[in-house]
């Protein structure tokens, strides 16, 4: 399926990576792609490369065009090593004295990562290159996802190559958006809330000066999933509602249980958040990734979160989901904590404070049971559940 044409002379030479299933901790049950862009006019330049261990395919790909000594230019929209691992590798193809274009950053971070020396050109926020007949535009995009990242635009086409910008960790017989429809939106969520969330507010305001500067963009090419090209206006109107994190009517219950007593919590909880008539699903972290749960908290009002207490402490289980979520520093929230315990019980207190730690307010006091809850504690938890439900719903109806 590579290399794919995408444009006049503009190719798309990447590869899929199907069978990738932990991306640094995300989960990606759909695979991945790593897409790297040829673009052939008077001269030729080579917009990102891919994870390493593709190098050869890569440079396959591009062969099936030209060969790749005719590649005037390189450019590195990103240093991540799933874009910019195959560099020295075809650097060597290309020619190591070719010009490797790159931001500012990217001229800090590059060098770390290689042993050769390349002849770098670092460049400024909206400078342009020549390909003769067209000119690509370099737009500085920092923390999307790096401090190194930017765009490049191919002006004339409207063809945006916009890095881990408008991605989706989504591997398919697809390459575009027409191709795979709405299906599409669900990975495209996963992984702003997974990758993008904790820069939103710098990617709206990104997003508001590219308006401003009123490029035409017809086509965006990000390095991972599908292109964008029958709308993309689409994926940056969902990236303006996601990066604005208004939540919808729906709680979370995470949780996990080590002799099922917290489960019996969690399960009743959510029938009382349920009855209220909002949306809720206890998740177990035994079951989902956190990468999953993330996603869900993502538009969730209510982060509702469970755990026993083993070794005067919180189940490691949700220590790692709460040092998860709090790096991604979700917003308009609110929360309650719960579980189970033997003798000491510090499990719950550990929640409230980690969840005050990320500026979530609590909606009432924690919920403990020592043991196995007994039928007047669960139905205990279902009116916790149910005055989680009641915030919920004063909390969107405050917002909208
Ligand atoms: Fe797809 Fe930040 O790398």
């Amino acid at each position: 399926m590579h290399p794919v044409q995408i444009a006049p002379g503009v190719y798309e030479v990447g590869v899929s990576d199907w069978n990738i299933r932990d991306f640094h901790g995300y989960s990606t049950d759909l695979g991945t792609t790593y897409n790297a862009f040829l673009v052939v006019d008077e001269k030729v330049a080579l917009i990102d490369s891919v994870k390493k261990e593709f190098s050869d395919r890569l440079i396959a790909n591009i062969t099936r065009i030209l060969d790749p000594k005719r590649i005037d230019f390189v450019i590195s929209n990103h240093t991540e090593p799933d874009h910019a691992g195959s560099l020295e590798r075809v650097m060597h193809r290309v020619g190591e004295d070719k010009p490797l274009f790159c931001s500012k950053m990217g001229h800090k971070n590059l060098p770390k990562h290689f042993s050769r020396k390349f002849n770098y050109r670092p460049v400024e926020n909206g400078e342009e290159l020549s390909l003769g007949r067209r000119t690509l535009s370099f737009i500085e995009t920092r923390m999307v996802h790096w401090p190194d990242s930017m765009f490049t635009l191919l002006k004339e086409e409207g063809i945006l190559f916009s890095s881990d910008g408008f991605g989706q960790h989504y591997a398919g017989p697809e390459r575009f958006d027409d191709e795979i429809g709405e299906r599409i939106m669900a990975p495209a969520k996963k992984y702003f809330a997974n990758i993008l969330l904790l820069y939103a507010p710098l990617i709206e305001k990104l997003i508001r000066q590219v308006q401003e500067l009123k490029l035409d963009i017809r086509m965006i090419c990000p390095d991972h999933g599908v292109i964008w090209r029958r709308d993309p206006g689409k994926i940056i109107s969902a990236y303006r509602h996601w990066c604005r994190q208004e939540p919808e009517k729906k709680a979370v219950i995470i949780y996990d249980t080590m002799w099922k007593s917290t489960q019996k919590m969690a399960e009743a909880i959510q029938e009382g958040i349920s009855a209220e008539g909002v949306y809720c699903r206890p998740l177990s972290l035994r079951t989902w990734h956190r990468s999953e749960v993330m996603t869900e908290v993502f538009d969730a009002r209510a982060v509702v979160v469970g755990s026993p207490t083993l070794n005067n402490g919180l189940y490691p289980s949700l220590a790692d989901f709460l040092c998860y979520m709090k790096g991604l520093k979700p917003k308009n929230k609110v929360g309650a904590a719960f579980g189970s315990y033997g003798w000491s019980g510090e499990a719950v207190k550990l929640i409230e404070t980690e969840l005050g730690e990320m500026g979530i307010p609590l909606i009432q006091p924690g919920l403990k049971v020592q043991f196995v809850p007994e039928r007047e504690q669960l139905e205990a938890c279902r009116e916790f559940g149910r005055r989680i439900g009641a915030a919920v719903h004063a909390g969107i109806s405050a917002s909208s």
